[in-house]
C-alpha cells in the first residue's frame, strides 16, 4: 500500500492549520488505499539546517537529520498543508525540506493551502514546487478552490 505523509507545516502553538491537518488525515484515512502517517513539523522541532556537508551527500552528523531523513525515506507521497505566510509557505517548511535531497525526489506531492487572505494561499503550490528538491518532488497541476476566491 502506498505510504503517504500528511505533513503539517504550521508550528505556531496555536495554528489554525494543525485541527485542518488532522481533519485532511482523516479525509484520507476514510477514503483508504493509503497508509497514512501524520506529520507535524511543530513536534519534528528541527534547528535551523545545521548540517555540515550538503544533503545530496546523504552524510548526516546529527541525529535529529537521521531521525527526518528515515521518516521522509519512509514515504512514497506527501500531502503537505501549508498556510502562506507574506505570500509564501513557512520558513520551517522550507527549513525541513532542506535538510534532505534524495529522500524527496521523484516522489509525487499534494499540497492543502490556507491563509488568512481571499485566495486560501492557492498561489503556494507553485512556489512549492520551484523549491523542490531537483524539481522532481512535484505537485501535478489541479484546480485550486478557495472560499471567496474567484479561481
Ligand atoms: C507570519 C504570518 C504571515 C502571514 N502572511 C499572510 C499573507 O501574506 N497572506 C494572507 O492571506 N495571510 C497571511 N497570514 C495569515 C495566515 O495565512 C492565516 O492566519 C493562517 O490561518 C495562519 O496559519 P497558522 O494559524 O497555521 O499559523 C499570515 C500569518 C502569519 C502568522
Amino acid at each position: 500500500m502506498t505510504r503517504l505523509h500528511v505533513v503539517s507545516a504550521a508550528t505556531r502553538p496555536t495554528s489554525s492549520g494543525r485541527p485542518l491537518a488532522q481533519w485532511v488525515t482523516e479525509q484520507v484515512r476514510e477514503r483508504g488505499g493509503f497508509e497514512v502517517t501524520a506529520v507535524d513539523l511543530a513536534e519534528i522541532a528541527l534547528p535551523f539546517l545545521d548540517e555540515p556537508e550538503y544533503a545530496s551527500t546523504g552524510n548526516y552528523a546529527h541525529q535529529h537529520t537521521r531521525d527526518w531523513s528515515a521518516l521522509v525515506d519512509s514515504a512514497d507521497a506527501f500531502l503537505f498543508v501549508l498556510p502562506m505566510y507574506n505570500g509564501g509557505f513557512t520558513a520551517p517548511f522550507k527549513n525541513a525540506i532542506d535538510f534532505l535531497y534524495n529522500e524527496w525526489k521523484g516522489k509525487p506531492v499534494g499540497i492543502v493551502s490556507y491563509s488568512g487572505g481571499p485566495t486560501g494561499g492557492a498561489r503556494r503550490p507553485r512556489c512549492c514546487c520551484r523549491c523542490s528538491p531537483g524539481s522532481a518532488c512535484c505537485p501535478p497541476r489541479a484546480p485550486s478552490r478557495s472560499r471567496g476566491s474567484r479561481s
